[in-house]
């Protein structure tokens, strides 16, 4: 069957997502809101499942991450001292004529004539506008075009009539200043903090404003020394964290791609600056080149984890059912690089909407983001809040009173200027970054540091998005009477498929049938998610199936009450979705079997 086009492709996903109860829009009866989704029962079961496979890869089996759950809305400083207040805007743009509102950076270039105007008269009324305005109008369209706009611009002023004044004209190349679906001169960007405010307590002062947060990360960094006393974890180890974000995005857009509120899961993985790495193991460990580097060494710098944690998410999609081919890993260019990263790696997934490139090639869309991040974040939370984030390290105390003098004056001198530099890039002034960097690198000598960090970070809905696009299929299927029928088929890895089997009596009218269902039904209930279904034709019941992307299905049959002899009783039929073959099963043993497949 052919591929349908991207676009009508991700119409049909979107239409599945509603019709099978996937992904409806928030608050769908009174016209929705932009920017908010609610998952439905398979929706949410989908999302369970990812959240659970994220929790169980990068804490539940490690003895190096622990977890955390924390509250939404924290200590508004949190958010001056990690740059979200000052700095996590995106640059807008308005319509001046519809006042419709842009990200700057989506508005594509146009080419075209602008013509301009210096204002308007309407000498009926004795009143006059100074606004200029422009339109821009492809180079076919006549003038009159561009003066409809304008027109409607200047009695947006007040003017009933306007006559134009100063009309002039010139050609653009690829300009971004008009909005795109009137031709209207937009406003010059502007920074929009992507922040959403609200106040905490009964007053609605300036005092009391506070923030529903952007990203999960931060308590993770607040909490550092909490977490680390508590789970007597030693440098390197993680914390990681599941839980909602909130982003006052300026345009959402494709489908749940961006959204204003959303969920992240995101690990903070702190490790030891290169220098301790070098003072403790004469080196640190160089990448021996691309790939997984293989379990973790302790001579290992801030690369060797940065690659680690790369290759260990690209598993993890993998393992859950994204083609490796469907993935791109981007590497920020270094102009690309928050200032405090030093590597930044961007898991994108080709999604149908995805930009294409000039062979056609979707690029793909960021699913997570793994970043070195420095000692930037603790640092921050450290000056802000006056509290300290460093811990004492007696291996690093250890190895430092045995180092050679000159290695240790190189170590200590590397480690002052980064710390300089950190500081006066913080807006610490000189004498003082320069005071605070010596006392730093002196620490650092004596077995003590602000850890370093790399942070996977990932967004549950795109994930969801991601595997909702991956699984759909559109293929044929024999009818009830061998006829080929096509059938839409959400081909999920088991793992995170919303449901595990569906159980089928073959006949609803057969009691017998009906209760040994149940019974299979209730043997598997607590051990997966099981839909039992005995309404319709068994061919219109493996469909529907099909379509919640349920991996298995079983049937009871005559076979199964032991009526075409004793070797078949107890069995049943066990029915893959994607090769829809069939197979004989004990019923003891459909659980054991299930299970090693969907874990
Ligand atoms: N702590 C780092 C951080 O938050 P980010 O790249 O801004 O980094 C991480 O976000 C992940 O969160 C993204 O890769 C994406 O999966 C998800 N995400 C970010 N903004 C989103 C939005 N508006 N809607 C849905 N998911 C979003």
């Amino acid at each position: 069957m052919a591929e349908p086009k991207t676009s009508e492709l991700m119409e049909k996903i979107v239409s599945l997502c509603k019709r099978r109860g996937f992904i409806f829009q928030s608050s769908e009866i009174y016209g929705g809101l932009n920017g908010f989704w609610d998952y439905g029962p398979l929706g949410a079961e989908l999302k369970r499942n990812i959240k659970d496979c994220w929790w169980r890869s990068m804490i539940q089996v490690r003895d190096d991450v622990v977890g955390l759950e924390a509250s939404i809305i924290m200590h508004p400083k949190i958010w001056e001292a990690s740059g979200h207040t000052s700095t996590f805007s995106d640059l807008m743009v308005d319509c001046l004529l519809t006042k419709k509102r842009f990200r700057a950076d989506q508005v594509e270039p146009q080419s075209g004539i602008a013509f301009s105007y210096t204002g308007a008269t309407d000498a009926t009324a004795g009143k006059e506008s100074k606004d200029p305005f422009s339109v821009l109008v492809p180079s076919a369209k006549h003038v009159e075009h561009a003066r409809k706009i304008a027109r409607q611009f200047y009695q947006q002023r007040g003017l009933e009539n306007p006559a134009l004044l100063g009309e002039s004209s010139r050609e653009l190349q690829n300009t971004a200043a008009y909005n795109p679906e009137n031709g209207g001169l937009l406003t010059d960007p502007r920074p929009f903090n992507l922040m959403l405010k609200t106040y905490v307590g009964p007053v609605e002062s300036e005092d009391n404003k506070s923030y529903l947060r952007p990203e999960t990360a931060q308590a993770i960094f607040a909490q550092f020394q909490n977490v680390l006393v508590t789970s007597r974890q030693k440098v390197p180890f993680g914390i990681g964290q599941i839980g909602k974000a909130f982003r006052n995005e300026i345009n959402p857009r494709n489908f749940t791609f961006r959204s204003r509120e959303f969920e992240q899961m995101e690990l903070e993985f702190f490790i030891r600056p290169d220098e301790a790495i070098e003072a403790i193991y004469a080196t640190v460990a160089a990448p021996a080149g691309p790939g997984h580097p293989g379990e973790p060494q302790p001579n290992w710098g801030w690369q060797l984890w940065h690659q680690y944690w790369v290759e260990e998410r690209i598993r993890f999609y993998e393992g859950i059912g994204l083609p490796r081919q469907s993935l791109v890993e981007y590497w920020q260019k270094p102009e690309e690089l928050a200032h405090y990263a030093r590597a930044t790696v961007d898991i994108l997934y080709k999604f149908p909407f995805s930009k294409q490139d000039e062979k056609g090639e979707l690029m793909g869309e960021e699913l997570e983001g793994i970043a070195a991040r420095s000692d930037f974040d603790l640092s921050q939370h450290q000056r802000f809040s006056g509290k300290p984030m460093m811990v004492f390290d007696e291996e690093l105390k250890a190895a430092c009173l045995k180092l050679a003098p000159a290695k240790a004056a190189e170590l200590s001198a590397r480690y002052f200027e980064a710390r300089r530099k950190y500081l006066v890039k913080a807006g610490v002034d000189a004498a003082k970054a320069e005071k605070q960097a010596r006392e730093d690198a002196e620490a650092l000598m004596k077995g003590s540091y602000v850890p370093h960090v790399i942070e996977p970070s990932a967004g549950v809905d795109r994930l969801a998005l991601a595997l909702i696009c991956n699984a759909y299929n559109e293929d044929q299927a024999p009818d009830e009477k061998g006829k080929l029928e096509s059938r839409v088929v959400m081909k999920f890895n088991p793992r995170i498929a919303p449901i595990k089997v569906a159980v089928f009596p073959l006949l609803k009218n057969k009691p017998e049938l009906v209760s040994k269902a149940k019974e299979v039904r209730d043997l598997l209930r607590p051990h997966m998610r099981v839909f039992y279904d005995e309404a319709g034709a068994i061919g219109r019941r493996y469909r529907r199936q099909d379509e919640a992307g349920t991996p298995f299905g079983v049937t009871i049959d005559f076979d199964t009450l032991g009526e075409q002899g004793p070797e078949q009783k107890d069995t049943v039929t066990l029915r893959d979705r994607d090769s829809m073959k069939q197979e004989r099963v004990k019923i003891n043993e459909l659980g054991p079997m299930l299970i090693e497949k969907i874990r």
